[in-house]
C-alpha cells in the first residue's frame, strides 16, 4: 500500500460486522488518518474502540460523509439504499455490506479474491457492494473450478450461523440454550422457531417461486460475480444452531471433465483458500475452526458419481470476517492503493 492514509467511516459500527470492520481495519494496519464511527440515534453516548483510543459513537446522518473518504456501511438496506449515495455526494466511496445496491447494474459486487477489477467501476455510482456471506465464501473456491473446467451447474445447501444475523440473534441462541437446558421456557424474538438444538430451513423472507430472499441472493450474486449468466445456480439456506461461521455442502457439475485429485491440487495454494482435507484423519473444514481466522476452509472434495463430470465440497469461513468485514476491508485496500 502507497503512503497515503484516508479519512474513513464505519456506518453501523455498533453492529457485529460493524464492530469486525473496526477491527480488520486495526489488525490489517488500513491506512487510516482518522475514523468516524456511525450508528443510529441508540447508540449516541457509546464509545468504541480503535487502536487504543476511544471513540465516541455519532448519530449516522446527511453531513456524516463531509470530508471522509472512504465509508464502509453495515446498517442494513435501507440505511444504505438512503445514505451511500449523500456520501458519494460529498466525495465519499462507499463499500456496502447491505443487500441494497448488490444487483444494480452500476455497482461492482466484488470479491477480491475473484473479480478485483470490477473495483475500477466504482466510480458510476460511487459504491462497491459486498456480496452476501454465503455467496463470498463459495466465490472464492469456484472461480477457480469455473476457469479450468466451465461451470454449469451449482447445488448448494448452506448451514448457517446465527451472527450472521447480526447481535440480537447470537443472543437469542444464548438465551434459548441456556433456558433450555435449565428446564426454562423458552423465548423467542428473532428468528420464527426455535433455533437452538433446531435447524430452520428458512433465512430471510420467501419470495413468490417458494425460494427465500437469501437462497436468491446466492443464485443471482453468483453469476454476477462469476460474470456469467449461464450458470444454474439453486440453493437451499438453512440456518444451524452455530455462533460463528457458516458451513457449505456444494455440488458442481462442469462442461470438462473434472477429476477430484486435479480439484484439490488445483485449489491448495490458491489465494484466500486452505485445503483441509484428510478425511481419514478426521481432517476436514469445521465452522469453529473458520471462524476467527480470514480463510475459507475447503475438503471433503470428491467425485459426484452420479453425473458425467462432477464434483461435491463442503466448505466453512467465518461469516463475519471473510462473509462480510474482512472482504470489505480488502476492497477498501485495493480501492485505496489503486484508484483513489
Ligand atoms: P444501533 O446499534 O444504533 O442500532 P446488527 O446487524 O448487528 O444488528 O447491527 C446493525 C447496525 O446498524 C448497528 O450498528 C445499528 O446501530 C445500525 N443501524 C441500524 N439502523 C440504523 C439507522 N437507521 N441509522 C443508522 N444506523 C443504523
Amino acid at each position: 500500500m502507497s503512503e497515503r492514509k484516508f479519512n474513513v467511516a464505519v456506518a453501523g459500527a455498533t453492529g457485529a460486522v460493524g464492530n469486525q470492520m473496526i477491527k480488520c481495519l486495526e489488525e490489517r494496519n488500513f491506512p487510516v488518518k482518522s475514523i468516524k464511527l456511525l450508528a443510529s440515534a441508540r447508540s449516541i453516548g457509546r464509545k468504541l474502540t480503535f487502536r487504543g483510543e476511544s471513540i465516541p459513537v455519532e448519530e449516522l446522518k446527511e453531513d456524516s460523509f463531509k470530508g471522509v473518504e472512504i465509508a464502509l456501511f453495515s446498517a442494513g438496506a435501507g440505511t444504505s439504499l438512503k445514505f451511500a449515495p449523500m456520501a458519494y455526494k460529498d466525495g465519499c466511496a462507499v463499500i456496502d455490506n447491505s443487500s441494497g445496491w448488490r444487483m444494480d447494474p452500476e455497482v461492482p459486487l466484488v470479491v477480491p479474491e475473484v473479480n478485483p477489477h470490477a473495483i475500477a467501476q466504482y466510480t458510476k455510482k460511487g459504491i462497491i457492494a459486498n456480496p452476501n456471506c454465503s455467496t463470498i465464501q463459495m466465490v472464492v473456491p469456484l472461480v477457480h473450478i469455473h476457469k479450468k473446467y466451465k461451470i454449469k451447474r451449482i447445488v448448494v445447501s448452506t448451514y448457517q450461523s446465527v451472527s450472521g444475523t447480526g447481535k440480537k440473534a447470537i443472543d437469542e441462541l444464548f438465551d434459548q440454550t441456556r433456558a433450555l437446558i435449565n428446564f426454562l421456557p423458552v423465548e423467542r424474538k428473532v428468528y420464527p422457531h426455535r433455533i437452538a438444538f433446531n435447524c430452520l430451513p428458512q433465512i430471510d423472507v420467501f419470495l413468490e417461486n417458494d425460494y427465500t430472499k437469501e437462497e436468491m441472493k446466492m443464485v443471482n450474486e453468483t453469476r454476477k460475480i462469476l460474470e456469467d449468466n449461464s450458470i444454474g445456480v439453486t440453493a437451499t439456506t438453512v440456518r444451524v444452531p452455530v455462533f460463528f461461521g457458516h458451513s457449505e455442502s456444494i455440488n458442481v457439475e462442469t462442461y470438462e471433465p473434472i477429476k477430484a485429485s486435479d480439484v484439490k491440487d488445483l485449489l491448495r495454494n490458491a489465494p484466500g483458500i486452505k485445503l483441509v482435507d484428510e478425511p481419514k484423519k478426521g481432517l476436514y473444514p469445521l465452522a469453529i475452526d473458520a471462524a476467527g481466522q480470514d480463510l475459507t476452509l475447503v475438503g471433503r472434495i470428491r467425485q459426484d458419481e452420479s453425473v458425467p463430470n462432477g464434483i461435491n465440497m463442503w466448505i466453512a469461513a467465518d461469516n463475519i470476517r471473510k462473509g462480510a468485514a474482512t472482504n470489505a476491508v480488502q476492497i477498501a485496500e485495493i480501492l485505496g492503493s489503486k484508484y483513489l
